[in-house]
This record gives structure tokens, C-alpha cells and sequence, in this order.
């Protein structure tokens, strides 16, 4: 049986990369398969959250995926802190994982930065809680963006050595799903840097809370190469900005990047910004407005989410009980 786990860390705003790379894949998976999809903010205090700015932005990023068509009754929907076994099954994890298996680890390196010293445990062990995440639910595929691929992997390979060591088959192995034409959306401003919400400067993405003026700006201000676009995505090849502006364009039309050029190929950038920014607003407008009207309620968000938290422990609990007899520990009677 197929079964969806995925996660979103409830940290600053949503933006383009989390909108095409994971959030849209999954309003689009959640008719097909059983979904359950997380807001995981023990995963965001691995750096340090303000505590009033988390418990807003964990409400804005429930928010931004309900109005992005996640329907909370259809799926679990639930955050990460209100179910205990997280964390649990994260220590057990962490006893199975090996230290040369997460010092394999590029995105702890590159969070981590050359003062590795001063990061957190918790960043280090980072891998071992989403692999907790995903495996407490059985889950069998995860959509996300290209940058949690080598987070997958470790969950697999965390999976295989619990089963093998304890003889049982506890945990399925999970497989990525890493879908669309914009897996790994760049910044709007360096072609060679993912979009993300620790990037400094704003203009660098298109946030789902951008209005349409906001929106056309940082399209209008998008680093670009003098050519006009090519007919054919080879052309793209060695155009890192093009690629992506292209990429976007696809996603958000559901189309490929190949039917794009088909389309725009010989157009200079001032035109092809501006059938980007048309396209953006109509499919983030609509988001936008949505999501400011679930804002005015933050008590029916709380409540969406905890209804959400209990069906999610109904699910963790039966796996825990399972890992703990496997693991020798006494389930109590
Ligand atoms: P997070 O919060 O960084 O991002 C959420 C999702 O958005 C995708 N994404 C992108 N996709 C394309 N282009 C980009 N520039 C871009 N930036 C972000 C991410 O790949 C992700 O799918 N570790 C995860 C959260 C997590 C999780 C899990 C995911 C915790 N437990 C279990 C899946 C399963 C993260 O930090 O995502």
C-alpha cells in the first residue's frame, strides 16, 4: 500500500522553490494516495527560531499550504512538535545511523559554514529526525524538491540497517518524488544558488506573500544574459538564469520547458519578464488572497492542526510500539 510523508520547516516565508518543488506536487498527489504532510519545527530550531516569530510563521505556512489546495480534511495535516514519537523514534535513529554516514552530509556542511564548532547537535542530527518523520508512518514515497534527495537516501540506508539488526521488517524503504520541471528553482538573482528562504536579499525569490507590484519588481529585476531566449533547451545549456526563468515558467504553466521555448524561443528577456510576471500572479494571486483570509482566523488554524496531530499519533503510535518490541524495550501492558 502507497503512502505520502512529506514536510515543509515552518521558518520565514514559503517561496517559489517550496511552491514548485514540493507544495504543488503535493495538491497534486493528494487525490491519488494517502497524504500526510507535516509543518516540522523541531527540524526549524536547529538554528535558532524567535519563539513569536515561529509560532507565526507555523500558523502563515498552515495557512499557505491549505491555500494552496491542501485540503486538511482529506490529509493529515499536523505539526511535527505535537506528536511526540518524532523525537523518539529520532533518538532510536540516532543509536542506528553511523557518524561517518552523516559527516557524508552536504546541506549540514553548507548550513553548518565554516564554523562548525558552533552549530547546534541538533543540526548535526538533523537527518536522523526526518528519517523518523518519514518511516514513522511507513511512508512509501516522498515528493520533494532535488536538495533532500541525500536526506532520503540516509533514511533508506537508516531503514535497512534497523531491519536487518533487529531481523525484522519493521520499515518499507521510501522512495523520492522528485517531480515537475522546476525540482531545484534558483535564485532570481545567481543562477548557481538554490532559492532559499536564509538568502539574504528578498529580491533573490518570489515569496507566496508577494503581492502582484512586489512580484512584477523581482521578476523585472531578475538576472538575465543579453541573448534573446533560444528555440530549443539545449540552447539553455551554459545559461543558468535563462534555464531557470524557463524552468519557472513551465512548472507554472504545467508544461515542459522544451513547449516554452517552442512557444518564446527568439524573445528578448523584457518580454518573456513580463508573460513570467502574468503568469506568476495569476497562479499566486489567487494563493495570496486565500491565505490572508485564513490569517484572520488563527484560532480555526490551531484547531485544523490538532485534529490533525491526533490523527497523526493514531498512525506513529502502532509504529513505535513495533520498534520498541523489536528493539527489546518493554512496551508497558
Ligand atoms: P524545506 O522546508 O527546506 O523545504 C520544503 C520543500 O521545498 C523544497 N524546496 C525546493 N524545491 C525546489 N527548489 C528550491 N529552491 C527549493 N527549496 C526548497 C524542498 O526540497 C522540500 O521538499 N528537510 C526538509 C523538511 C522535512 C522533510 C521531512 C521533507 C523534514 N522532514 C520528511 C520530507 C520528508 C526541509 O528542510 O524542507
Amino acid at each position: 500500500q502507497n503512502r505520502i510523508f512529506s514536510g515543509v520547516q515552518p521558518t520565514g516565508n514559503l517561496h517559489l522553490g517550496n511552491y514548485l518543488g514540493a507544495i504543488r506536487n503535493w495538491e497534486r498527489l493528494q487525490n491519488d494516495y494517502e497524504c500526510i504532510f507535516c509543518l516540522v519545527d523541531l527540524h526549524a530550531i536547529t538554528v535558532w527560531q524567535d519563539p513569536a516569530e515561529l509560532l507565526r510563521n507555523t500558523r502563515e505556512v498552515a495557512a499557505g499550504l491549505i491555500a494552496a489546495g491542501i485540503d486538511p480534511k482529506a490529509n493529515v495535516l499536523f505539526i511535527q512538535s505535537q506528536v511526540a514519537e518524532h523525537a523518539e523514534l529520532a533518538w532510536v535513529f540516532n543509536c542506528v545511523a553511523r557518524i561517518g554516514w552523516m559527516n557524508r552530509m552536504t546541506q549540514f556542511k553548507e548550513k553548518a559554514g565554516k564554523n562548525r564548532e558552533n552549530a547546534s547537535v541538533g543540526l548535526y542530527a538533523y537527518p536522523t529526525l526526518m528519517a523518523a518523520d518519514i518511516l514513522l508512518y511507513k511512508a512509501t514515497h516522498v515528493p520533494v524538491g532535488e536538495d533532500q534527495k541525500q536526506h532520503l537516501e540516509l533514511a533508506r540506508d537508516v531503514a535497512t540497517k534497523f531491519n536487518n539488526d533487529t531481523g525484522r521488517e519493521v520499515f518499507p524503504l521510501p522512495e523520492p518524488l522528485i517531480l515537475g520541471e522546476a525540482t531545484r528553482v534558483m535564485s532570481l538573482r545567481d543562477g548557481a544558488r538554490k532559492m532559499s528562504k536564509s538568502e539574504p536579499s528578498d529580491f533573490s525569490r518570489i515569496n507566496m506573500t508577494d503581492d502582484a507590484d512586489t512580484i512584477a519588481q523581482k521578476i523585472r529585476k531578475a538576472k538575465t544574459d543579453p541573448e534573446p531566449l533560444p528555440d530549443s533547451v539545449d540552447g539553455l545549456e551554459g545559461r543558468p538564469e535563462a534555464a531557470n526563468l524557463v524552468g519557472i515558467y513551465a512548472a507554472l504553466s504545467d508544461t515542459t520547458r522544451a513547449a516554452v521555448l517552442a512557444e518564446h524561443g527568439g524573445q528578448t528577456f523584457a518580454s518573456f519578464k513580463q508573460a513570467l510576471t502574468d503568469l506568476s500572479v495569476s497562479v499566486l494571486g489567487p494563493i495570496n488572497a486565500r491565505m490572508a483570509e485564513l490569517m484572520a482566523d488563527p484560532a480555526e488554524i490551531d484547531a485544523t492542526l490538532a485534529k490533525g496531530a491526533e490523527r497523526a499519533r493514531a498512525l506513529a503510535a502502532p509504529t513505535m510500539a513495533e520498534v520498541k518490541s523489536a528493539l527489546g524495550f518493554l512496551n508497558p501492558t
